[in-house]
């Protein structure tokens, strides 16, 4: 029985990235299907729900991705309306690696320490990453405030993480470096989940702080999103705080990834979105090999 991982994606061309992941993680065969939506995914998921045996249902898997957060939920809101009694499969949500990689982060950052009572300022973190990333470190014990260029952005990120999770994170507008760097002040743990390339803080604006421990920059492109951060860190020290950069805690996204896609072929009703993601991260955390 082939393991088969049917690939959803809500852009137009579905993730290679995603693909990859998904062989790598055992999947026999991956089918990847691009503009998937809430409308037209029904039909897809009948496929595969009804075509094996009920023994055999958990050798077919379903990963949702792409890059538009909203959407990605539409769409596994859509996939589960479909299953009913032991009609169903396992499913992976992971929207632009948002679970994965805010796992890693967060999983990182909260290794071997406690970040209960702590202050967390998420950086641009209106995006998939950021927002998942903000809801793990509340999840955490941590007050988290979220930042972006526009205050209505913002605040709607914030609003969309409270109707998921039930979780007040403060918006902060901070368009320009000069607020951004304001907008840490008193932070203990500053995570950068800004656009690939972007610079958000200039090492000048942290190196000093009495309150930080912690930063991380989840941006591999250069420029670094927080300056001063190398994209290989994973628990450096500058500055008398702890550094992770993309690649440094990209090793256990890849790792936690593939273990997600393995556990999809083990049972036929599994969820792994953000809460199921993370425990498993927690599990992973500092026995990852470089990828
Ligand atoms: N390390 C890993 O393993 C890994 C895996 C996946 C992704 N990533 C990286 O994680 C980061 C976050 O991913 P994502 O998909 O959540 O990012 P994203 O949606 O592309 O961007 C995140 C936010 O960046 C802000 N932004 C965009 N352009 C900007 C600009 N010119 N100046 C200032 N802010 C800007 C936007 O916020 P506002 O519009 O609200 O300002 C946006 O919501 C990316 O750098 C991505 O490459 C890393």
């Amino acid at each position: 029985m082939k393991k088969l991982l049917y690939q959803f994606d809500t852009d137009a061309l579905p993730s290679v990235f995603d693909n990859v992941v998904g062989y790598d993680g055992g999947a026999d065969h991956v089918a990847a299907y691009g503009g998937v939506n809430a409308d037209n995914v029904g039909a897809l998921v009948e496929g595969a729900i009804f075509t094996r045996a009920q023994k055999d249902k958990k050798h077919t898997g379903i990963f949702i991705g792409g890059g538009n957060l909203p959407a990605g939920e539409a769409v596994l809101a859509a996939v589960r309306k479909k299953f009913f009694a032991k009609f169903r499969v396992s499913v992976m949500f992971d929207s632009n690696g948002c679970n994965t990689t805010a796992s890693a982060a967060v999983a990182w950052l909260a290794h071997g320490r406690s970040l209960a009572g702590k202050r967390a300022v998420v950086l641009a973190g209106s995006g998939p990453v950021g927002q998942r990333a903000a809801a793990l470190l509340a999840h955490e014990g941590a007050s988290v405030a979220l930042t972006g260029r526009k205050r209505d952005v913002v605040q709607a990120a914030c609003d969309r993480i409270h109707a998921r999770f039930g979780i007040v994170v403060d918006a902060i507008e901070a368009p320009t470096s000069a607020e951004r760097g304001a907008a840490i002040d008193a932070a203990h743990i500053v995570l950068a989940t800004g656009a690939a390339g972007v610079a958000l803080l200039e090492e000048r604006q942290w190196q000093d702080s009495a309150t930080l421990e912690l930063l991380a920059d989840a941006n591999a492109s250069p420029p670094a999103g927080i300056e001063g951060v190398s994209a290989g860190d994973r628990g450096a020290s500058k500055h008398g705080k702890i550094l992770f950069g993309a690649l440094g805690f990209g090793a256990l996204k890849l790792a936690l990834h593939r273990a997600c896609i393995a556990r999809l072929f083990e049972q036929n009703d599994l969820l792994l979105d953000a809460e199921e993601i993370y425990a498993l991260a927690k599990t992973l955390v500092g026995k990852t090999a470089t990828p």
